[in-house]
């Protein structure tokens, strides 16, 4: 949660494009980007009211940033986790652990049953989040966005009714107790809140799109009653004390024997009778197209969950949009409306925002149950000069009947514009970035935060000429891109961005593939996704990306993470993850003394993975406390 007073903000210095512009042609130059950095922090240290006036409790916020205590790691191939001297981490869940009654112990003969499975964690653990409960005592929802079918069957396919109903009870969201005990975070097997929230849940659907004739089945013929969510990517988590789930790569889940007609929003969200090899749909009629062809409709949308009730029924939220959604980062405005930022994963697509109609009621929580039914969304536009690495933007309203929004562009009404968000933007006029991953906002300042992990298409497609926030053609590295709301208003439709880093590979090249001034050979990464700020400013960076340690990625080893200041620039690397995982999900205590980190997929395609276990275990996805052997904060 972020809270602002506009009062405590001073003017937001704008960019000076004859002080800091860059004007190159088609590609950044090393020199260029050095530049860009410098300029970056130009922007930062020129606005050092912004970080004085902000309303923060953390002193140590000056000019200069947090601080950040550890010696940072280098880069290794290792199939364990590796953290800085002076801190430790264990396990502590895994995919496969009971957490309700009936549940049992992790077979690794058969990986389990379809029952089993549907009461134990499930696969490929994401995006999570912490509610507290006391000082020793919290819940913890964490995303099981896929499932690694070489390590769930024996057999490695997806080839009866029985896998599928597995499959599908290994997806979704587990959510659990844990406990402090003796100084350790425990997970607590049967606890109260425990619950597992599978592809078979039912769920309501609500917002302006529910009810539309895009969403009705046979099913469901009012077109508000769905049963699951799947391919849970990262998270949100908002001031009233509820979780967000946002679906991502729903559409490989569906699929047909039949061939289909032509379809521009299948076409545009990667819908089709070949399906993604998750073959759900032999053996469940719910995921043949050709027999439930608005099925796809109902996903690919933000999903709210209340942690403290189990018996809770989680709503998908239309408002937000459907895309392929990575997390849904919320921010309380300054004047109490709440502003959530989500990016849409894929190659060429966009950056999205919604501001709730009604404010946030901090005196009455459960006043703020249905705020994100109601609202605006929009989607960025940056708007870029060939070479520069900062300039403006602005918001583009994604509303029925406004920006060419109307019938005769497709778009019969709101819930068309919702259920088919990624055709609106386009019609808007929204950039295409290069794959937006997790966004994460500073928590006192207002400044946005965007990994954009990669993207080979750059340079290589017509809608997809190379631009400012994504300059690269060919971009194999990735690059995070920041913006600050005009006037510190996250509802204002205009705003300023630059790059916070290019990454790269400053050993092997010397023109923008080398990265930012701020990437160095003892730091750098590819692919960053995961993206969280910790309560004193420090912003944390997960990646997923190459972890071949070879060719363009020599040198930089496993999955990792890093953590940045955001006021100088400085990264410095602070995890690296096992063989062939992703790092991703995290999640801090109130007393930011532990970190919880995930360690999605190790040994995933069959990389000689044994983690946690070791031996010759098999690899399980994981989530890991951090903490320091001397008891303080985590990265200070
Ligand atoms: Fe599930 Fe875009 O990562
Ligand atoms: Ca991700
Ligand atoms: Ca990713």
């Amino acid at each position: 949660m972020n809270t602002f007073d506009e009062n405590d903000q001073r003017n937001h210095p704008r960019p000076d494009d004859s002080e800091f512009g860059l004007m190159v042609n088609t590609l950044l130059s090393r020199r260029q980007l050095l530049g860009a950095a410098g300029a970056g922090m130009g922007l930062f240290l020129g606005g050092q009211g912004l970080v004085q006036a902000a309303t923060t409790a953390n002193t140590t916020a000056s000019n200069v940033g947090p601080r950040i205590g550890f010696t940072p790691i280098a880069a290794n191939s290792l199939d364990t986790v590796t953290v800085p001297a002076g801190y430790q981490w264990r396990v502590l869940a895994s995919w496969g652990d009971a957490i309700l009654p009936g549940g049992t112990t992790f077979d690794p003969a058969t990986r389990g049953t379809a029952i089993s499975q549907s009461f134990s964690i499930g696969d490929n653990n994401d995006g999570m989040s912490f509610f507290s409960l006391g000082a020793d005592h919290a819940v913890i929802a964490v995303n099981n966005e896929y499932a690694n079918y070489e390590y769930l069957f024996v057999s490695g396919r997806c080839s009866s009714i029985e896998d599928t109903r597995k499959a599908q009870a290994a997806h979704g969201v587990s959510v659990f107790e844990v406990r402090r005990i003796g100084g350790v975070w425990k997970l607590q097997p049967q606890a109260r809140l425990n619950r597992r929230i599978t592809a078979n849940t039912e769920m309501r659907l609500s917002g302006p799109a529910a009810g539309s004739a895009l969403l009705k089945t046979q099913a469901d013929p009012t077109g508000t009653v769905v049963l699951g969510t799947f391919n849970n990517c990262a998270n949100g988590r908002t001031p009233w004390g509820t979780y967000l789930t946002c679906e991502e790569n729903f559409n490989g889940y569906f699929g047909s024997a039949e061939s289909l007609p032509e379809n521009a929003a299948f076409k545009r969200y990667g819908i089709s009778a070949k399906g993604a090899g998750i073959n759900w749909h032999p053996f469940d009629g719910r995921f043949d197209l050709a027999k439930n062809p608005n099925e796809p409709n109902r996903f690919g949308w933000v999903v709210e969950i209340d942690p403290m009730d189990p018996t809770s029924t989680p709503i998908k939220r239309t408002a937000l949009g459907r895309v392929k959604h990575e997390n849904a980062e919320v921010v309380v405005n300054a004047d109490g409306h709440v502003v959530v930022y989500m990016g849409d994963d894929e190659k060429g697509e966009h950056i999205y925002k919604f501001v709730s109609a009604q404010k946030f009621n901090a005196k009455n929580l459960q006043a703020n149950r249905d705020l994100l039914d109601e609202g605006t969304l929009y989607v960025a536009r940056f708007t870029t000069v060939d070479g520069k690495a900062q300039g403006e933007g602005e918001w583009l309203e994604l509303t029925h009947g406004k920006n060419g929004l109307t019938a005769e562009a497709g778009f019969k009404d709101q819930a068309d514009v919702l259920v088919h968000t990624r055709l609106a933007a386009t019609v808007v006029g929204a950039t295409t970035m290069d794959r937006p991953e997790w966004i994460a906002a500073h928590p006192t300042q207002a400044q946005v935060y965007v990994t954009l992990t990669n993207n080979t298409d750059r340079g290589m497609k017509p809608n997809q000429a190379v631009n400012g926030p994504n300059p690269r053609a060919k971009n194999v590295y990735g690059q995070i891109v920041r913006w600050t709301p005009k006037g510190y208003d996250h509802t204002s439709n205009q705003f300023t961005w630059d790059i916070f880093a290019l990454a790269g590979n400053p050993i092997l090249h010397k023109d923008a593939y080398a990265g930012s001034a701020n990437i160095t050979p003892e730091n750098m990464f590819n692919s960053p996704d995961g993206l969280a700020f910790d309560r004193d400013g420090r912003l944390w960076i997960e990646t997923d990306g190459d972890y071949s340690n070879a060719n363009a990625f020599a040198g930089m080893g496993n999955n990792q993470m890093l953590c940045a200041n955001p006021v100088t620039g400085d990264i410095k690397r602070f995890l690296v993850g096992p063989v062939g995982c992703e790092i991703t999900g995290i999640a801090f205590t109130a007393d930011q003394k532990t970190m919880f980190v995930g360690i999605q997929h190790p040994g995933e395609k069959l990389t000689p993975s044994h983690f946690p276990h070791g031996g010759d275990a098999v690899p399980r996805s994981s989530i890991v406390a951090v903490s320091r052997r001397d008891g303080g904060v985590v990265g200070a």
